[in-house]
């Protein structure tokens, strides 16, 4: 492999970095190589620069700045309201902490049906928000958009299974593929997606069996939430894993692995009640200008 290609290879990092964390910038290629080596790797979303740099010294390989911006940041119900200019600016802001992980940027609802359309805001994605590639959601329906970027030299990432944009569709967020019927147009669509360019396939919430299929039969890799444990990849939404909502609906296939809501939680309360009896701001929290005692004394 050519310097130019870092390997994901063991390094040393500073304290804080995880020491099996990829060298170098995380590539399209990479990740090819980890499927054809039985390798997995890991996903998550991201929204901004202070989370991205945790990510990154993680060693999580694949960023993706997904529309649940709409859920998770901007507290909708749905992510159809979010814009390409929300996906820009936040895209941009993850960009400026991450070093190594792929970043991806979700091209949002209603911005990649017509090919040119998808085309112009793909375009402001990779310029403005510095995203590596792009994701969209959909299947056979989509391909001659995602032709028409991979011609570009914009890489895609498909979605297929539950695809909440399409959420009115399928009358919520269900399970999807499962029955022969699902199934088999799950599996045309994956084809057509790999067809038409996509370097990656996230599969969302279908059942495990068709997942591993699904895998099975392609060659790109396939990044799995809700899709059992034989995909090529994981994604999960931060605040999920991280337990950022502690009262929220938790869905099947999340793990948190850690409660950083109810750490907050207790810190927001603890602060208020120390502001409350004057605890705080203690001695050590305030600044002094030597000067002002005398001057005080002097009645200037
Ligand atoms: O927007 C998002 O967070 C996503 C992931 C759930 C894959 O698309």
């Amino acid at each position: 492999m050519s310097s130019a290609t870092p390997t994901l290879q063991a390094v040393s990092r500073p304290s804080g970095y995880a020491s099996d964390a990829p060298t170098g910038r995380v590539r399209i290629q990479h990740l090819r190589e980890r499927k054809e080596k039985g390798e997995r790797f890991s996903a998550v979303t991201c929204y901004d620069a202070t989370f991205a740099r945790l990510v990154d010294a993680a060693g999580i390989e694949v960023v993706l700045v997904g529309d649940s911006l709409g859920n998770v940041i901007q507290g909708r119900e749905t992510t159809l309201p979010v814009t390409v200019d929300d996906m820009v600016y936040h895209t941009a802001a993850v960009a400026r902490g991450l070093h190594r992980a792929h970043l991806v940027a979700d091209l949002p609802f209603m911005s990649y049906r017509n090919p040119d359309v998808a085309l112009q805001n793909a375009g402001r994605l990779l310029a403005e928000g510095h995203a590596h590639a792009v994701k969209l959601e959909g299947g056979a329906e989509v391909a001659e958009s995602v032709r028409q970027l991979v011609l570009a030299g914009i890489p895609v990432m498909g979605h297929i299974g539950l695809t909440p944009q399409s959420v009115h569709a399928m009358g919520g967020h269900r399970v999807q593929g499962r029955g022969v019927t699902a199934r088999k147009r799950l599996l045309a669509d994956a084809k057509a997606l790999e067809a038409a360019g996509c370097y990656a396939i996230v599969l969302e919430a279908i059942p495990q069996e068709l997942a591993a299929e699904v895998t099975q039969l392609l060659q790109i890799p396939t990044i799995g939430i809700g899709a059992g444990p034989q995909c090529d990849g994981q994604i999960l939404v931060l605040y999920d894993l991280l337990g950022l909502d502690p009262h929220g609906h938790k869905p099947k296939f999340v793990k948190k692995f850690a409660n950083l809501g109810e750490a907050a939680l207790d810190a927001l309360v603890q602060y208020r009640a120390d502001v409350a009896s004057a605890a705080f701001p203690a001695t050590e929290h305030v600044y002094h200008d030597p000067t002002a005692a005398a001057a005080k004394i002097a009645g200037a």
